[in-house]
């Protein structure tokens, strides 16, 4: 296949039962339920330990955030939640705990005297059994957030939480829904999505360019630009009359001057490139090439990457 016409050749929307569309990594995730690896055939994205992926990626994760979910959390606390002797908050997606533990240190500097309830949800069980010991005193469920929050009670929690999650649901404008109901009058929803076209690899050489567009990951996912669509549809819900001051805000994905940083050895990324090399996408020669490049990058500083995330709140009426 000549390189030109990857894109479409790519496209892996599959769907299910009816008109849902889902995507590979969406499949992958469900099928790693009962795991601690990820292997999404398709994209040839491959994690062999997830806990320790998780944990390797938290401090990058954090840096770009910091600032914004401060400001949220001060407006939480301060002004906008009516929030009696005790937080209820709610990670969706939480992985091993580490915006769970990021939140319950914030309230407890802003409100030492303040009880917390805290919960975790995620669909992969061996995530969580890492999450329970970073943070025994969170309760954790092991669910799927495409059936929903049926296991939270109506108007029973003051923040619910989601980060880099949505992406992975087709049903997006359902957990919406869904966040919206088991929240208090006066609870906040906030959730902070990437928009995987701002995603942007920074050099001039054209054969980079090439082999990198061949494993963007926009192919592969449920929503490739959840932010805005999330923006959308609580914009909606607003001029409805259910929810208001819905905000939305950017913050940074932090750059990445070296691909090894999280993924040591390149190893997830020669996955990915041998998929498309076995798709007659990109050829050995590209991979070798691609490599060599992104082992130098943190002394030449071609390529690097960059991109953006979004911050997304909003108040139950
Ligand atoms: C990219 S990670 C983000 C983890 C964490 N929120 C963070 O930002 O570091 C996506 C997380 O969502 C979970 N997840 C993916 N699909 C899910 C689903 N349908 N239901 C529940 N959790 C899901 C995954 O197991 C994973 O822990």
């Amino acid at each position: 296949m000549k390189m030109s016409s990857f894109t479409a050749k790519n496209v892996d929307k599959e769907t299910d039962g009816g008109n849902i569309s889902v995507s590979s990594i969406a499949k992958a995730y469900t099928d790693a339920s009962m795991s601690n690896s990820f292997l999404d055939t398709k994209s040839g994205m491959k994690i062999d330990d997830m806990s320790k992926h998780m944990t390797a990626l938290k401090n990058y994760q954090q840096e770009g955030q910091l600032l914004v979910a401060k400001q949220i959390v001060n407006n939480v606390l301060n002004k906008n939640c009516n929030i009696q002797d005790k937080f209820r908050f709610a990670d969706l997606g939480c992985g091993i705990a580490t915006d769970l533990e990021f939140w319950q240190n914030e309230f407890q500097t802003f409100s030492p005297t303040k009880s917390l309830e805290l919960h975790g949800v995620d669909l992969m069980n061996e995530i969580l059994k890492t999450a329970k010991k970073n943070l025994p005193e969170a309760m954790f469920w092991h669910k799927d957030l495409k059936d929903g929050l049926g296991f939270f009670e109506s108007n029973s929690l003051d923040v619910i939480h989601c980060r880099r999650v949505l992406i992975h649901l087709p049903n997006a404008e359902d957990l919406i829904h869904e966040m919206i109901r088991v929240l208090s009058d006066g609870g906040y929803g906030i959730l902070v999505e990437g928009e995987l076209d701002t995603g942007t690899l920074h050099t001039e050489d054209d054969r980079l360019k090439k082999v990198e567009n061949s494993i963007r990951l926009d192919k592969f996912v449920a929503n490739p630009n959840p932010a805005s669509k999330a923006y959308r549809i609580l914009k909606v819900l607003e001029i409805e009359g259910q929810i208001k001051n819905v905000q939305i805000r950017q913050e940074l994905i932090s750059l990445i001057l070296d691909q090894q940083s999280f993924d040591p050895c390149l190893k997830m990324t020669r996955g990915r490139l041998s998929k498309q090399m076995e798709a007659g996408v990109i050829t050995e020669e590209d991979i070798e090439y691609f490599i060599n490049k992104l082992e130098q990058a943190p002394r030449t500083g071609d390529p690097f990457t960059s991109g953006l995330m979004f911050v997304i709140s909003f108040e139950k009426c």
